[in-house]
């Protein structure tokens, strides 16, 4: 994997426009040919306002030819406050001219919690077509970070950390006492190219110890692209006890 790269940005917004843009290239390059560009969205509060961005008609988003997933969900309705896709729907499916069959939603409110893992890999697996034995894989995904320093919903101290066979997994987290749905290591370090939104100065502290403490200690340091792109954009305030050497402000 070659080494992340790390964009620091004055604020948020000056970091979702770029994340924006970032999405928009890669949807031009992505959907050439008989081919559309696939893209898994994280929930949570810091991607919101790149969402809202991206209804720009300057972008020119060829929406009819993006596949758009989610990284993970929590097992609430989808039209709880706590959901993720409300969030992507109200702040991007609501303003964009997306196919409804092209938004494939994690359906994490169902009882059997497995089932809807195995129903979500099915349908990354009709949409992204991997060759037999291969992991589908995604033109880009967006992570997060929580304060803990778990990313997708891969808490720390979660079994689904040591999850390499299934793509999608139900995942218990401790701390937060509940159950999430998740897309595993493996498809997500299957992907062409990753971006990390980090924001805010509670996160200054793990952010640090992510990008140069010791390996292996959070899950976020466990995404390392095999074959593909790996950046980091964070604002000056999550950024603001990393080393001089770790930052390219941008
Ligand atoms: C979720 C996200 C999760 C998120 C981090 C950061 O379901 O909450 O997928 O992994 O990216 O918790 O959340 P914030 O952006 O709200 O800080």
């Amino acid at each position: 994997m070659a080494k992340p790269q790390i964009q620091i940005f004055e604020n948020l917004g000056a970091l979702s426009r770029e994340a924006a843009r970032r999405f928009a290239e890669a949807a031009a390059e992505g959907a050439s040919g008989n081919r559309d560009f696939s893209c898994a969205l994280s929930g949570g509060s810091t991607p919101r306002r790149m969402f809202e961005l991206l209804s720009d008609p300057e972008f020119r988003i060829p929406w009819e030819r993006v596949q758009l997933f989610q990284v993970d969900e929590r097992t609430v309705p989808p039209d709880a406050p706590a959901s993720n896709y409300r969030m992507i729907r109200e702040a991007l499916l609501s303003k964009v001219p997306i196919p409804s069959a092209n938004f494939h939603r994690i359906a994490a409110e169902k009882d059997d919690r497995d089932a809807a893992a195995r129903e979500y890999a099915a349908e990354l697996g009709r949409v992204l077509h991997p060759a037999p034995g291969e992991w589908p894989r995604l033109d880009l995904v967006f992570l997060g970070m929580g304060g803990d320093g778990h990313t997708a919903s891969l808490f720390p101290q979660s079994r689904a950390l040591a999850e390499r066979k299934l793509w999608v997994c139900c995942n218990y987290s401790p701390r937060l006492g509940k159950y999430r749905l998740t897309l595993t290591y493996p498809v997500l370090n299957a992907a062409a190219q990753i971006i990390f939104l980090v924001s805010g100065d509670d996160k200054a502290e793990t952010l640090r110890q992510v990008l140069e403490g010791p390996p292996a200690v959070y899950p976020a340091q466990g995404i390392k692209p095999a074959n593909g792109r790996l950046s980091w954009f964070v604002d000056r305030q999550a950024a603001r006890l990393l080393s001089q050497a770790a930052r390219s402000d941008v």
